[in-house]
């Protein structure tokens, strides 16, 4: 439900901080003085448009005057131009591109770019294509086109502000690849890091280009090979994921076997509930462990739509390769820079704090019997006031039949040390969450539960997940 009166008053707050009476807005927004009284005094809302030009104007998004989100918003706001950069131009026309740059970009960046820019050896625009159908030519039956192409090419000190706002985002990412040596992701994860030796933090080395390095004070070095960070991690024998999944499809077919019917339309879809989450909290930083072949946040990360940071962790150098690639050249998304990290997630190179979202898409059980030094380790590198968000296997409560049934099977698992050897149910999982240090947690339902297979052996080892990956959590710290 829209609370008007709600968003009214964050209306007047954003107005007031902004130092401008009710007249001005007003004047800046084109509307009369009565309409802005209106609106903060929840008698009406402003239309769509008008929203737009509020957020514009406070530097917000329209989520954040709706639902609230004022903390989201002081984040993202544009910063005021750094004196350095201001001192470059005198004019508003080039300023106004910066400013818009200037969410996306650190000082030291948009520095760069300023100077260049007011050097004239860069300039930017934006491309408009042309395309006239001279009408159709028949050959041999079949219709052909006859066009016309022409390219059009509008420099950017002459766009208006929502369309600056709307190329920020393809501006920026550009930028940062063109004016710096190192991409944006491998810079910013840079003040993120800490030494998995020694724990001192780690910086950034780039003698020349072809090789880029992390480096702590006691000369422990860690090389970026095929885009990914690399700290000397290996995979587990016989856990890749990929593999994995297609044994899963062969022992369907082999047994004629339909898996779990509600994998894919639990009772709640599990990636809606995530995004459900990302979209309200929208964290600039955002860790996934034991990403494997990212299927969690693959979808999410195409949705984006504010300026993140996301680190992929996981021991394998393989699949991080892939998605490295995959995600930078098949996926863009100009909002999203992905930084992989080959490491062991039960003792991350990343320093206490400093992380808004932790996910992991079954990704704390695939650590195996290190399963709660991972989760541990998520709390740790978490802000206060940061989230954890991921599903895990755990069951309603332990008495129904058909979870003893699935217990006892489970159980003839664990001899195998491949599995943790507990499953917890609900309120026992919370307390773990208290344990560990967060404030809150939910839970949502995802897949419901599997009906017990007649038989004594466990059906497939991956019907754990679907049976038992029942549950997506949100702990807050
Ligand atoms: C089943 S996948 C996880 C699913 C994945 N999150 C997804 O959404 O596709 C298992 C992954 O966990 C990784 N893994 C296992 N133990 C790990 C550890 N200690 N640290 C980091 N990654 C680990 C494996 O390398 C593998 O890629
Ligand atoms: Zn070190």
């Amino acid at each position: 439900m829209i609370d008007r009166e709600q968003i009214g008053i964050r209306i007047a707050a954003l107005r007031k901080k902004a130092g401008l009476s009710q007249q001005s807005l007003a004047e800046k927004l084109g509307v009369s003085a009565q309409a802005v009284s209106k609106w903060e005094g929840g008698r009406n809302l402003p239309d769509i448009d008008m929203f737009r030009e509020l957020a514009w104007l406070f530097h917000m998004t329209i989520d954040s005057i709706v639902e609230g989100d004022l903390a989201f918003a002081q984040k993202s706001g544009q910063k005021a131009l750094p004196a350095n950069v201001e001192a470059l131009f005198p004019d508003i026309e080039r300023r106004k591109i910066l400013r818009s740059l200037s969410t996306y970009c650190s000082d030291t960046e948009l520095y760069n770019i300023a100077r260049e820019l007011s050097e004239g050896s860069l300039e930017l625009s934006v491309q408009a294509g042309i395309v006239r159908m001279e009408g159709k030519v028949f050959q041999e039956g079949h219709p052909k086109e006859k066009r016309e192409e022409r390219k059009v090419s509008i420099p950017a000190a002459l766009l208006g502000e929502s369309t600056l706002r709307e190329t920020a985002p393809y501006f920026a990412k550009a930028l940062g690849e063109m004016t710096g040596a190192v991409e944006p992701g491998l810079r910013r994860i840079a003040e993120l890091m800490c030494c998995p030796e020694c724990g001192e933090r780690l910086s950034l080395e780039n003698k020349d280009e072809s090789k880029i390095s992390y480096i702590c004070k006691n000369k422990h070095c860690y090389d970026v090979t095929d885009g990914v960070v690399y700290f000397g991690s290996h995979e587990i024998p016989g856990e890749l994921w990929s593999l994995y999944m297609k044994n899963y499809q062969d022992y369907l077919r082999e047994q004629r076997h339909s898996g779990n019917p509600r994998y894919q339309m639990g009772t709640v879809p599990c990636s809606e509930v995530r995004w459900q989450a990302l979209n309200r909290l929208r964290p600039r930083v955002i860790l996934d462990m034991a990403c494997g072949t990212c299927n969690g946040l693959k979808y999410d990360l195409q949705r984006i739509n504010w300026p993140c940071l996301v680190i992929m962790a996981d021991l394998s150098h393989r699949i991080l390769k892939y998605n490295k690639r995959y995600f930078s050249e098949e996926m863009v998304n100009p909002y999203v820079d992905i930084v992989c990290l080959a490491c062991d997630c039960a003792h991350l190179p990343i320093q206490d704090g400093c992380i808004d979202m932790v996910v992991s898409n079954g990704g704390f059980e695939s650590m195996q019997s290190k399963m709660m030094d991972g989760f541990r380790e998520g709390y740790r590198v978490l802000k206060p006031g940061g989230h954890a968000v991921y599903n895990i296997s755990i069951v309603g409560d332990h008495s129904s039949e058909n979870t003893k049934k699935w217990e006892y099977l489970y159980g003839t698992l664990c001899d195998s040390d491949s599995l943790h050897d507990r499953i917890y149910d609900i309120q026992e999982w919370e307390e773990v969450c208290r344990d560990t240090g967060y404030a809150s947690t939910e839970t949502r339902e995802i897949y419901g539960e599997l009906p017990a297979p007649e038989g004594d052996v466990f059906p497939f080892e991956n019907e754990v997940m679907q049976w038992m990956g029942a549950y997506l959590c949100v702990s807050g710290k």
